[in-house]
């Protein structure tokens, strides 16, 4: 099993449900402001259901999604079948198939997977991550802070720690926020997230 993803497959069908029930926009507002509108090429990295990945299709972007949980990555494929989303399974902090083809992206999507690697996961990925990034593109994280699904492997990950990697791989910090969960149960729970994005230098 890919470090990480512990607790995914066994609610598979649920958690895609939940995912493809958040709007893009409601889920993505604070970052809206840093994602080109022209046709552009898009790596979202643990796509799970690929809801993210669909959105940007939609607008017109070229969609690789990226997902080592089978269960997710096949739910994805099959309800975003009318969309044009490349899926592979691949996984951090390697992402070794995505490495080997040696392509650039335009926009990076990490959202709600940073925190599911430990640190030194966390300090292999963010160099292969900027590699992956073509002049001037940006790198989309979102980090979950509160309370975890207990058979969930989920860190607490400080942004100055997530700041100082990208800093170390020359990316930029665009933009560096806390906000609320999108998910009504994870609100009250007392989840936030925070937001950031990073660009590489044009
Ligand atoms: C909370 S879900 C988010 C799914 C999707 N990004 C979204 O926002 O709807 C976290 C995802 O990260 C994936 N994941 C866990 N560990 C990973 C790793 N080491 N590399 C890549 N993806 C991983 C899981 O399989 C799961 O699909």
């Amino acid at each position: 099993m890919t470090p990480g993803t512990e607790g995914y497959a066994e609610h598979a069908a649920e958690l895609a449900s939940r995912y493809e029930a958040v709007s893009f926009a409601g889920k993505h507002s604070v970052v809206l402001q840093f994602l080109p509108s022209a046709p552009s090429a898009v790596l979202d990295v643990g796509a799970g259901s690929g809801a993210d990945a669909a959105w940007f299709s939609l607008m017109g972007h070229r969609v690789v999604a990226a997902e080592p949980t089978d269960l997710l990555r096949r739910a994805g494929m099959e309800l975003h079948a009318e969309h044009s989303i490349e899926w592979i399974d691949d996984s951090l902090p390697e992402l070794a198939r995505l490495q080997r083809r040696a392509e650039k992206f335009d926009v990076v999507m990490l959202t709600a997977v940073w925190m599911h690697l430990e640190e030194v996961e966390r300090q292999r990925a963010m160099p292969r991550l900027a590699a992956l990034l073509a002049p001037g593109a940006v790198l989309v994280m979102s980090v979950r802070h509160g309370p975890a699904p207990r058979e969930r492997r989920i860190f607490e990950v400080s942004d100055e720690e997530t700041i100082a990697l990208a800093s170390s791989c020359s990316l930029k910090m665009m933009l560096a926020v806390r906000t609320a969960s999108a998910q009504a149960a994870n609100r009250i729970a007392g989840v936030t997230w925070s937001r950031l994005v990073f660009q590489q230098p044009p």
